[in-house]
């Protein structure tokens, strides 16, 4: 059965009709538009729907849209609308992405770590990006992005 949820995603209410155990993965991209935010595995394996509730990265591909229901969600369309967050500029300097269908998740993984680390260590920088899994493997740069953002 259907049921009304009013979520808040990047400063905006959007009131959706879903079964409350469909994940808010699917309520960002199919009911409300926002594409940036990836699914990969479905699982909570590999960070590719990595969003932001109340602050903290979250697998969205997991989390019931009646659980996200009361928080503030934050999505890779949310952290700046022309790329001028300082990571979103690394990314770009640094020329991280390849195939580029997990880098919405690693930089929402990242974001959330200089929110609370403003000088990150590279040892926690690699413990916390740890699990984000990217097939490409452009971990080596990722990592060069996040510490060249905090400079
Ligand atoms: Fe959610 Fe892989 S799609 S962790």
């Amino acid at each position: 059965d259907k049921s009304t949820f009013v979520i808040h995603v990047n400063g905006q209410k959007h009131r959706v009709e879903v079964e409350s155990n469909t994940p808010l993965l699917w309520v960002i991209r199919e009911h409300i538009g926002l594409m940036g935010t990836k699914f990969g595995c479905g699982v909570a394996q590999c960070g590719a729907c990595t969003i932001h509730l109340n602050g903290n990265p979250v697998r969205s591909c997991v989390l019931p849209v009646s659980a996200a229901e009361g928080s503030e969600i934050t999505t890779i369309e949310g952290i700046s609308e022309d790329n001028s967050h300082p990571l979103q500029k690394a990314w770009i300097a640094e020329q991280v992405p390849q195939c580029g269908y997990c880098q919405s998740g690693q930089i929402m993984q990242a974001v959330a770590l200089l929110e609370k680390n403003k000088k990150p260590s590279r040892e926690e920088i690699i413990t916390h990006m740890n699990g984000v899994i990217c097939r490409c493997g452009t971990y080596v740069r990722i990592i060069k992005a996040i510490e060249r953002a905090t400079l």
